[in-house]
């Protein structure tokens, strides 16, 4: 049983049927004594007859005579007393027609008990003592049997009723109770960090689990300031760095345009200048992907006919993909128009694009295959390079990730595949990366819904892992 509220459901409900057996069990045992103790004053009653029509003369009379007087008051009660009458001096003075002849069975030291009498069956019986008699009267327990048999089976009815309703119950309870432990489920899920402001809700009771909902609350107030603290870090970090990094720059063109530097001394000033270009990409891309996550990115939709902007994409693309000697193609299906911020996605696709002509061999094709269909706009950049293996597909989405780095010096950041799933997370899309269609390269696609004219939320949060 894998949910709590089942088992709190089945244990509540064996415990209610468990408590009505016990007092079933008792009810038996109260009843079978009260319908005997009835039996018993039945009895005593039958004696008190028995003697009233004995006589106070009764020692000094016949057995005959002692005979006809109980009969004349027992015949007419032969269904319900079986009674016997003995004298010590005298021997059996009287036993009723019913017992056949009959004797029941006596019990020394006992007055009161239950016997079994061959024939006629079980019998509850009563001594009473006169002088010179011993009065035996006893009456069939069958109807008590009867009624404890009704009694039983009522029980069992009344108990496998109650356990269906106690399970039913169980259940109710068990939901009503474990409410404010889904609540803080499902408020628990939706938290992540790109989302670290919602909070459990708090119920206004001092229960043991309105106290582990404020310590929650509590332990995401601590994450989401130590994510904020890490998160200004890097944005702030990466605004100081640009001003002196600008100065440096300027200091260096300085130099450059002075004239009065000596070759060796002039390409090594480019060379900074190269590194410092380089320095201030990643830090605009650092800067990026900390406003993404602070929800600070603005994406401007409009609705754009995906295969005019791709043909105006291509151009570029070609003479990019000519000048390192390569190969590039745009395939486009479907006609339409897609919402999407026509700069950005320029951006991403420029980055898988500089990916794919990286891996690519001198004379290597780079495909793009975009397919629009009324829900979806779907590109794909494949290539025909060396491909990355199945674990790495998703890695090399993370920041930092360079997987065997094609630049011994150390060009390229790592952070472009972030970059793009971010902003095609702020396009409510995916992306991801598989191997090339014929087993060979590397194809990284994107998806974004086609909702036409109806733009993603500006400040969507993107969720860059
Ligand atoms: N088309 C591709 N074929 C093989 N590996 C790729 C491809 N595109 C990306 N990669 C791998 O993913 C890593 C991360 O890419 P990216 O985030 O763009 O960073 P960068 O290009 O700065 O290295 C790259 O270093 C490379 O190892
Ligand atoms: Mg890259």
């Amino acid at each position: 049983m894998r949910s709590i509220s089942t088992r709190l459901a089945v244990w509540y409900a064996l415990a209610a049927t468990l408590t009505l057996a016990c007092l079933f069990v008792v009810g038996y045992q109260l009843l079978q004594t009260y319908l005997i103790h009835g039996l018993d004053l039945l009895n005593s009653a039958e004696f008190e007859q028995i003697k009233a029509h004995m006589g106070d003369d009764y020692m000094t009379q016949s057995t005959r005579v002692i005979d006809e007087r109980i009969r004349e008051t027992t015949e007419l009660s032969s269904v319900l007393f079986y009674i016997e009458i003995d004298s010590p001096q005298r021997g059996k003075v009287f036993s009723s027609h019913n017992l056949q002849g009959l004797a029941i069975p006596d019990i020394p030291g006992q007055h009161r008990y239950n016997t079994q009498v061959p024939r006629i069956g079980e019998l509850r019986v009563a001594e009473f003592v006169l002088p010179f008699l011993d009065i035996t009267i006893a009456t069939p327990l069958s109807q008590v049997r009867k009624v404890m048999e009704g009694y039983v089976e009522v029980c069992a009815w009344l108990l496998a009723a109650m356990l269906g309703v106690s399970v039913l119950i169980g259940f109710g309870l068990s939901r009503l109770a474990l409410r404010p432990m889904r609540l803080m489920r499902e408020a628990a899920n939706r938290i992540r960090s790109d989302n670290l402001s919602e909070r459990i809700p708090v119920m206004q009771v001092n229960d043991e689990v309105s106290d582990l909902a404020r310590l929650l609350n509590q332990m995401f107030d601590r994450l989401e300031s130590a994510f904020n603290q890490v998160r200004n870090f890097t944005a702030e970090a990466s605004h100081e760095l640009k001003t002196p990094l600008s100065l440096v720059r300027l200091q260096a063109e300085k130099l450059l345009v002075g004239g009065n530097l000596s070759s060796a001394n002039e390409e090594s000033v480019q060379m900074q200048l190269e590194e410092l270009a380089r320095v201030n990409q990643i830090i605009d891309e650092m800067l990026f992907l900390s406003r993404a996550e602070a929800h600070a990115i603005t994406l401007q939709c409009q609705p754009i006919d995906p295969e005019r902007f791709l043909k105006s994409f291509a151009l570029d693309a070609r003479v990019l993909a000519e000048h390192g000697g390569h190969q590039f193609q745009v395939l486009h299906t479907g006609a339409g128009a897609v919402s999407f911020d026509e700069k950005r996605i320029r951006q991403v696709l420029l980055n898988l694009l500089a990916n794919a002509l990286a891996v690519s061999a001198p004379g290597g094709m780079v495909t793009m295959r975009s397919q629009l269909n009324a829900n979806e706009w779907r590109v794909a950049v494949e290539d025909q390079g060396p491909g990355l293996p199945h674990h790495q597909h998703e890695r090399i989405f993370d920041r930092f990730v360079r997987v065997n780095p094609r630049d011994k010096d150390g060009r390229g950041s790592g952070l472009g595949l972030a970059i793009c799933r971010s902003i095609i997370i702020l396009h409510r899309g995916q992306i991801v990366a598989a191997n090339g269609s014929d087993g060979h390269g590397l194809s990284v696609a994107f998806t974004i819904p086609a909702t036409q004219g109806t733009p993603p939320t500006d400040t969507a949060a993107a969720r860059v892992s």
